[in-house]
């Protein structure tokens, strides 16, 4: 889907027109991958625009940023009224919200020390990333491994990271499925090309540890913390490949994806190809309060004050 633009953009704590947030090529990022990100949601609720569990996300920022020893002049709080100012004022909901952070233009060189710090924040409309309505998705495993460890952090959410993943992704999609599950450097089931994983069998939920060279994903948390209010079992540990294929109901979680179910993998049915009694609990509790049926009882919401109207692009 293109881009639909808003009025604004962040950019180091001021505004800017969308169509100023231009690059120079012979930045550092462009040059190197040298970005770190994040995706965020900023949920319609019946009270009005509220971001979807901002600082975390702007915590696992500054994370990824002190990774790669980029210095950030916001602080997560700063940051998080960006995203709200920036929702606010281009009255656009429900929207995605993408904060970044990049080397800019300063030196050619690999050293990225002498490169300027820019962070920028975007919102734009977005819907579903993976699925339509309640069918599962049909994936794969990738021939592609993931980013292995002491190689590219698996734990900061880097621009370079990605390339990995569109590697995933490109695979999956040429050879007809929705999305690619990648195994680490193990063999052990790591995650999606944009997504973390859990799989169901005989009444417990299991999900891939960090170790496992996966991002450590704020849907992930949630649906674990949902698990335990549901008193669902849930093992943190690795997952055999062949554990796919015979798992009562595997799914995806994560910022885009949401909790999206797994039909099959590699064309083996997950059970009996249907949405499992566990996926569905969770969807419904995950559900509930994205979508403001339930109270926001872990308080995950950050309301978004807003006197204008709801104006979707410019
Ligand atoms: C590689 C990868 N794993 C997992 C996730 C899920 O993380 P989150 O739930 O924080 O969006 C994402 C999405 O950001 C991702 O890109």
């Amino acid at each position: 889907m293109p881009i639909q633009k808003t009025a604004r953009i962040w950019h180091n704590g001021k505004f800017i027109a969308w169509d100023d947030a231009k690059l120079h090529v012979m930045s550092h990022v462009v040059n190197y991958g040298s970005s770190v990100f994040e995706g965020v949601r900023c949920y319609g609720l019946p009270s009005g625009p509220a971001i979807f569990r901002a600082a975390e996300h702007m915590q696992r920022l500054l994370d990824s940023s002190k990774i790669y020893r980029i210095d950030v002049a916001f602080t997560r709080e700063e940051l998080v009224q960006g995203m709200v100012d920036l929702v606010a004022g281009n009255g656009v909901w429900p929207c995605y919200i993408r904060p970044i952070v990049l080397r800019g233009y300063g030196e050619a060189g690999v050293n990225p020390f002498n490169s300027p710090t820019e962070v920028y924040i975007c919102n734009y409309p977005w819907g579903k990333y993976l699925a339509k309505g309640d069918e599962g998705v049909d994936v794969c495993v990738s021939s592609w491994t993931r980013i292995a460890p002491n190689t590219l952090p698996a734990m900061a959410k880097s621009g370079a990271n990605y390339m990995n993943s569109q590697l995933i992704k490109m695979e999956a999609i040429v050879n007809g499925y929705v999305e690619g599950i990648a195994l680490d450097a193990g063999g052990y089931v790591s995650e999606g090309s944009g997504e973390n994983l859990f799989v169901v069998r005989q009444g417990t939920l299991y999900t891939a540890p960090l170790a496992n060279s996966v991002l450590p994903g704020i849907t992930r948390d949630s649906v674990l913390r949902l698990a335990g209010d549901l008193k669902i079992p849930v093992v943190e540990q690795m997952i055999p490949r062949e554990m796919l294929y015979i798992a009562d109901e595997v799914f995806f979680t994560g910022t885009a994806a949401e909790v999206t179910p797994i039909r099959s993998v590699d064309k083996i049915l997950v059970d009996k190809g249907t949405i499992g009694p566990i996926t569905k609990a969770l969807q419904k509790e995950f559900y509930g309060i994205v979508e403001g049926r339930q109270p926001d009882r872990h308080n995950w919401f950050t309301a978004v004050p807003v006197g204008a109207k709801q104006a979707v692009g410019v």
